[in-house]
């Protein structure tokens, strides 16, 4: 079956999405986009939810074997920021009109620091509130595995969206790029306490890596479907020179290995696909693809993506953040970026979700449903 009969069903197969990510002609992937763009529209309207990233710890006890900010990598400074650091930030979110913010940071479970960030969740919870937005700023969490206790507690201070990657949804991929500690059954463990937690939950792959498949890619799609995740945050494999799998894909013994422009087409088709299949998930448009494509923002909400995480780290502040190399949004000026979002969303035929949690209509429509049902 060709694409354009494919994109139209109501249910698809590991096959469909296979083929779906396996086009390379540039009709085809314009096809699937602009079917993506069209989905997006009737399920969710053209609005873009932002969420201010702060990157709040670079110190992280995991190893993992892609990452720029692996416990092991000694080349990077390491940073935490305070209390006072990170309501800054959240003040400055609030006032850009971006409705939303995401701390992120390396996993920790030192009490120390947990106890900073659920004493700051509760304190932006307080001081964000504005006649725009009468219960603060929506927090979103991603600080990695953390006890159902610990989850509990950060949902208790006020934060109401988390986001874990799952990275791959192949078990032996999952074990390549990660040290032996690190299991994929406690990944899929938390995500089901963030879920019983009552959080919207949110997942995604590192697309393109050495040794990943087109058909590992359609079963990360059919994971996001069958596990009901509500946001999706994926972008492509960036080659970190200072990490095992960074150092794989110029393996010569590395069977797949993927250019940058496949890297690109494919993120695009994740997103495209993802959305056709999924519907009404939130799904990012993510840094790491504007790191390899100038244009990678726009071109990822133009195939389906709806949110976006601008910088929103005091440039003073944020140091050593490298998880790739390159990073996109090293320089990013929040007040800069800012100014000129409104244009650029307009140019693509998009607006601007302003002082709004932007929570995703999936999660908003399974509590309707399960109200009606009660
Ligand atoms: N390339 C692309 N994404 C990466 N991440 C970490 N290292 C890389 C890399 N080399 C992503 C992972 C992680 C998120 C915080 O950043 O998916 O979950």
């Amino acid at each position: 079956m060709i694409a354009r009969d494919i994109i139209k069903k109501d249910n698809f197969s590991h096959a469909d999405i296979e083929n779906l990510l396996s086009v390379d002609s540039d009709d085809d992937v314009q096809l699937i986009s602009d079917y993506a763009g069209s989905v997006l529209l009737n399920h969710c309207g053209n609005a873009v939810h932002l969420r201010g990233l702060v990157e709040a710890s670079n110190v992280c006890r995991c190893d993992c074997n892609y990452c720029g900010i692996r416990k092991s990598n000694i080349k990077n400074d390491r940073y935490t920021l305070t209390n006072e650091e990170i309501l800054e930030c959240a003040l400055l979110i609030r006032d850009l009109g971006y409705g939303s913010m995401v701390i992120q940071s390396g996993e920790r479970g030192d009490k120390k620091y947990l106890d900073m960030i659920i004493k700051t969740v509760e304190d932006i919870k307080k001081l964000t509130k504005s006649e725009a937005l009468p219960d603060g700023l929506g927090i979103t969490l991603s600080i990695g595995e953390q006890s159902h206790e610990t989850y509990k507690r950060l949902f208790e201070a006020g934060a109401h969206r988390y986001l874990l990657r799952i990275e791959t949804s192949n078990p032996e991929l999952f074990a390549k790029i990660h040290p032996a500690g690190q299991s994929f059954q406690s990944r899929i463990e938390c995500l089901d306490s963030l879920r019983d937690i009552g959080y919207q939950v949110g997942t995604g792959v590192m697309i393109a890596m050495p040794d990943q498949t087109i058909s590992d890619l359609a079963n990360d799609i059919l994971f996001y479907r069958d596990r009901d995740i509500d946001m999706i945050g994926m972008g492509p494999f960036i080659a970190h020179p200072d990490t095992p799998t960074g150092k794989r894909e110029s393996d010569p013994d590395c069977k797949i290995s993927w250019s940058k422009s496949d890297k690109v087409r494919l993120t695009l088709l994740m997103i495209a696909c993802t959305r056709i299949v999924l519907k009404d998930v939130n799904i990012a448009s993510t840094t790491a693809l504007q790191t390899l494509d100038p244009l990678g923002r726009e071109k990822g909400l133009k195939c389906g993506a709806n949110v976006i995480m601008p910088q929103t780290t005091p440039p003073s502040k944020r140091r050593n953040y490298f998880l790739y190399p390159d990073k996109s949004n090293a320089d990013e000026n929040a007040l800069e970026f800012r100014k000129k979002l409104e244009d650029r969303l307009t140019e693509i035929g998009r607006i601007l979700h302003k002082d709004s949690w932007g929570d995703s209509l999936h999660a908003v429509n399974k509590l309707k449903n399960d109200n009606k049902g009660n």
